[in-house]
């Protein structure tokens, strides 16, 4: 992992955003929402195996650092909550994206990131007026219709509004919540109450969040629908910084976990200008994407200080202070915030796992086959069983070798014996699935199958019985 603001060399890599969204909506991973309507900009669903893909994601992240953790423990709060909980964040005046439109076509752009496409500045956290600055002296022309007719940058507030009542004049306005940090902070007088947690300690949740992106696009890298997983870390206030340190090498430790470390992944720290209203620190852990996407934010970790639960004390009236018996001290807890995009994770697991190698099909004919080097983890399938031919006597051992990796290991088992044992084992290379047991007339006889390895095609036979724990060690 590079841990450098220079950019690293890209190495050639086949994988293209476009390759990833066709193989998304061909395979059944991700297609566009409200599909036959003709699509929703910005919105994005899962097919059966990302769903699959993503529960894996999030099961592996709520075991890492929830379960197996005795200093976190888990919140599911609600999507809708008191309006004033963004008053107190600062979400209602400080969540803004700086906007510019063209009079000409009325199309509409995010002033920084315009910048930064067209004119190579890294503009995030600049004011609306030094972004007017930067535009007015480039003289940027509108990227959609080309006149130069670019208005002054001005903010817009990102958060989605809904009305809670039958009458919408009279109903309470509410917010999609565009974070779920906040309920950690709001329900952590009632979590200290109950949890039997001392400081220092977690507070995790898995969930919707909403925002109102201007210029989104790029796939499920910025959805106005998206899901994250958050951490509220509550330390004592001079433990903030050392917190901070171990949550780097946490994060770090993931990485690794979901097999995402490597060259392609650096650890960025913000400019003071460009940290948000609650953080006295923030890295982002940046991801090379491919094209002109290049680095962009995958995960953050913020020092919010005790900017949140002051917030909500002073707005609420509730005293959010922690009693420390061992020096019988009163204070408020500084939070140390490592946070993580489920869909963005999703992306880049598929960017970094698609690959494609030059071969020959059973003609001798140049072919490509495509194969995606998820780490089995976190496939979708573990293991494909592949009669090798559409016939009763193979289908019985295959249904019966099915069934018992399933009930043995716990893991998603494909089974598929309609086509070409060939083009079965591409759909397999395809989807990422790890490992294939083929049944052919020889299991008869000898009582073992052939196992083709994914990523090297080598093919092995393995004795019926040992299937299982061969899967079980391999997918561990
Ligand atoms: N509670 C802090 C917070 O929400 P953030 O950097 O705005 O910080 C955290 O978002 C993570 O959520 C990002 O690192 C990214 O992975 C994901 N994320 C943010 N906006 C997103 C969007 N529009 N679409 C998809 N994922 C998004």
């Amino acid at each position: 992992m590079t841990e450098t603001s220079e950019p690293t060399i890209p190495t050639t890599r086949a994988a293209t955003m476009e390759k990833i969204v066709a193989l998304c909506k061909r395979r059944g991973f991700v297609f566009p929402g409200s599909d036959i309507y003709g699509g929703l900009a910005n919105t994005w669903d899962y097919g059966s195996l990302g769903v699959e893909l993503k529960n894996n994601v999030k099961q592996l992240w709520w075991r890492t650092f929830v379960q197996r953790r005795r200093d976190i423990v888990g919140l599911d709060a609600g999507i809708l909550m008191h309006p004033r909980v963004w008053e107190a964040s600062g979400h209602v005046v400080n969540f803004n994206d700086p906007l510019v439109d063209c009079k000409t076509c009325k199309s509409r752009f995010r002033a920084d990131h315009l910048i930064g496409e067209k004119l190579g500045q890294h503009a995030e956290g600049k004011s609306p007026e030094e972004l007017t600055a930067i535009l007015a002296s480039a003289n940027l022309p509108c990227p959609h219709c080309g006149n130069r007719t670019l208005t002054h940058a001005r903010q817009f507030n990102m958060m989605f509004r809904t009305v809670i009542g039958p009458v919408a004049e009279t109903g309470v306005q509410v917010y999609l919540r565009p974070e779920t940090a906040q309920a950690m902070f709001v329900q952590y007088k009632n979590v200290v109450a109950t949890a039997r947690v001392k400081l220092p300690f977690g507070i995790a949740q898995i969930g919707k969040a909403f925002r109102n992106e201007i210029t989104p696009g790029n796939f499920i890298f910025r959805d106005i629908e998206f899901e994250q997983m958050e951490i509220e870390y509550f330390v004592r206030p001079e433990e903030g910084s050392a917190a901070f340190e171990g949550w780097l090498d946490a994060m770090r430790g993931w990485l690794d976990l979901v097999g995402l470390s490597g060259e392609h992944v650096r650890v960025r720290e913000h400019a003071a200008a460009e940290l948000s209203h609650y953080s006295n620190r923030t890295v982002d852990f940046e991801y090379l994407f491919p094209g002109s996407m290049g680095w962009k934010e995958l995960y953050g970790l913020a020092n919010r200080t005790d900017f949140d639960l002051r917030q909500h004390q002073e707005h609420s009236g509730e005293d959010l202070t922690y009693f420390d018996q061992a020096n019988n001290t009163r204070f408020l807890p500084h939070v140390i915030e490592p946070t993580f995009g489920v869909d963005r994770t999703v992306l880049v697991l598929l960017l970094n796992a698609y690959d494609e190698e030059q071969t020959t099909d059973v003609n001798g004919k140049p072919d490509t086959r495509i194969v995606l080097r998820l780490h089995p983890r976190i496939a979708p399938y573990k293991a494909a069983v592949l009669p090798l031919m559409k016939k009763p006597e193979l289908a019985g051992p295959a249904r019966a070798l099915f069934e018992r990796l399933e009930a043995e290991t716990g893991a998603l088992v494909d089974y598929d014996e309609t086509g070409n044992i060939g083009k079965r084992y591409r759909r397999q290379d395809e989807i990422g699935t790890p490992f294939c047991f083929t049944v052919d007339y020889e299991t008869l006889d000898d009582h073992a199958v052939t196992v083709r390895d994914r990523d090297t095609t080598d093919q092995h036979r393995v004795p019926l019985a040992e299937v299982p724990a061969f899967l079980r060690e391999r997918i561990a």
